[in-house]
């Protein structure tokens, strides 16, 4: 395992993230989620179920995740999706080659080609050994696959999620009663044969995306419907030429930084959405890639980046696609890729907000991380409580006297109203505050020998320590408003 810190050390030992085929020695980049963490991953997913998809009228798709060649040649990604690559002629590790410059000169380089990176290499050595570094070569990241026997079909697994949208794009215009705009998200893997996967959920080979295709005439770019619950959305911009400002989304169109009201809308959007899972402000960054670093489908792209304990990296990514991938599918599959609008056939645009779920997700555990201190003598998770794996446990506080029947009962009656909540009867009462603390338990419901009396319970707060006596019956209403989450600018 590398990149040891106590956000990492707290995910593996608790069951959040488990390294993949860990028995047999790992392989990098391939990660498990074991119990808590994919209760969380799916909450975060529901989060963005219910905001970016149902909230705004769009619908969902799940596609497979080998697609036949084709597919990835005219989306570009057979020709351009590679990665800088160097190797140690000593100790014959693998570098990705921007990344080693960037890390020992300090400058950006992303944009620059093999041969320039290999001049600025020149006086760097290999960061294992010391060894001198080989001529920078391109590397092609898909992961191919042969799909069938023999010969079989030529197929990659897909690099990014959004192609499967893309593909399907006049059946799914037609199951939706041909409208635009017709937003269309999807939830699932990725691939990537990353060269130096690392820094944990950071760089992995195997990812969850959660994007949205949002296929619209360029007449209605900019007209969101849900505009005025975006546009002052305060967020923290780097432009193109590297300066901060603090700008909203509405700013951001006025001053033409975004070509348009739609791409602007998801920009806002993201910014609301992480800061309301917790991330702090001080640590969040839209930037504006300039141009030599926008993606080759992309006419416009805002990144939000986030300072974790491995430097600032990118969350997620908002693009204007333009008309590119359809027009592209159109030409090699001889399909018509094309909506009816107004009184005409247009090819439409695509403003793609591609949301990656497991960098998120450990971001969001970074910002919950709370060391020891001395009023809590261990280390706990400040989980925004939607987003927890639990919201609460549930103890007796005895193992007798009808106290653990009564806990079960409890419990029993909160997960059929839909709760997730966890019974534990082991160790004291103290132990299992920090266990349910540990994973960001937001509540501790405990049953003692006034329950039997009186139909009450304690209910400790998890970030102060607070102990309120509250009647069986409050609790559904209790857990009910800690689970509120609301996206308001
Ligand atoms: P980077 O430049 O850091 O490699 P990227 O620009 O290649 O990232 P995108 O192609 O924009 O990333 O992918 C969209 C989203 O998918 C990212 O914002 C990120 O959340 C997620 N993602 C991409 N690559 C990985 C990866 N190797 N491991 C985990 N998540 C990833
Ligand atoms: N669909 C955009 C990306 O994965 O980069």
């Amino acid at each position: 395992m590398d990149d040891r810190n106590p956000v990492v050390e707290l995910a593996l030992r608790r069951g959040f993230v488990m390294p993949s085929s860990e028995i047999y020695g790992g392989l990098a980049g391939f990660y498990d989620y074991g119990p808590v963490g994919t209760l969380m991953k799916n909450k975060l997913i529901s989060l963005w179920r219910h905001h970016c998809i149902r909230k705004e009228g769009y619908v969902e798709i799940d596609g497979a995740n080998i697609l036949r060649e084709e597919v990835l040649k005219a989306s570009g990604h057979v020709k351009s999706f590679t990665d800088p690559l160097t190797r140690c002629s000593k100790c014959k590790n693998s570098f990705r080659a921007d990344h080693l410059v960037e890390e020992a000169t300090g400058q950006r380089v992303e944009g620059l080609d093999a041969n320039q990176l290999t001049k600025k290499l020149e006086k760097v050595k290999c960061p294992n050994c010391g060894g001198k570094l080989s001529k920078v070569e391109l590397f092609h990241t898909m992961f191919d696959v042969r799909a069938g026997t023999s010969e079989g079909t030529r197929a990659y697994l897909r690099p990014e999620t959004a192609q499967s949208i893309f593909i399907n794009f006049p059946r799914l215009f037609s199951v939706t009663r041909e409208k635009l705009p017709l937003g269309v998200g999807q939830v699932g893997r990725a691939f990537r044969n990353e060269i130096s996967p690392r820094n944990f959920l950071i760089r992995m080979r195997e990812f969850t995306q959660m994007e949205i295709e949002i296929f619209l005439s360029p007449d209605q770019l900019d007209s969101h419907p849900n505009w005025n619950e975006i546009k002052d959305v305060k967020l923290r911009l780097v432009k193109q030429d590297g300066k901060e400002v603090e700008t909203t989304p509405e700013e951001m169109v006025r001053q033409k930084i975004a070509p348009n009201q739609y791409l602007a809308y998801w920009v806002g959007k993201a910014w609301l959405f992480y800061s309301a899972l917790g991330i702090p402000r001080k640590n969040m960054r839209m930037k504006h890639l300039p141009k030599d670093e926008t993606p080759f489908y992309s006419k416009s792209n805002f990144d939000l980046e986030v300072k974790t304990s491995f430097g600032w990296k990118e969350a997620l990514g908002t693009a204007y696609r333009t008309d590119h991938d359809l027009s592209e599918h159109a030409k090699l599959s001889g399909k018509k890729m094309e909506a009816m609008f107004e009184n005409g056939k247009i090819i439409p645009h695509v403003i793609e907000p591609s949301w990656g779920v497991d960098r998120p997700f450990y971001m969001i555990l970074e910002a919950a991380y709370r060391p020891k201190t001395k009023e809590k003598d261990w280390e706990w998770l400040q989980l925004p409580p939607v987003i927890a794996p639990y919201i609460s446990a549930v103890f007796p506080l005895m193992r007798k006297d009808g106290q653990p029947e009564k806990a079960l009962e409890v419990t029993k009656n909160l997960l059929e109203k839909g709760f997730d909540v966890f019974y534990d009867k082991t160790g004291s009462i103290g132990k299992r505050y920090a266990r349910a603390d540990e994973i960001g338990t937001p509540f501790c419901i405990t049953i003692d020998y006034d329950t039997a009396k009186d139909n009450t319970v304690t209910l400790r707060h998890r970030d102060t320590g607070k102990q309120d006596r509250v009647k069986i019956e409050e609790l559904p209403k209790l857990l009910g408003e800690a689970l509120n989450f609301e996206l308001n600018a």
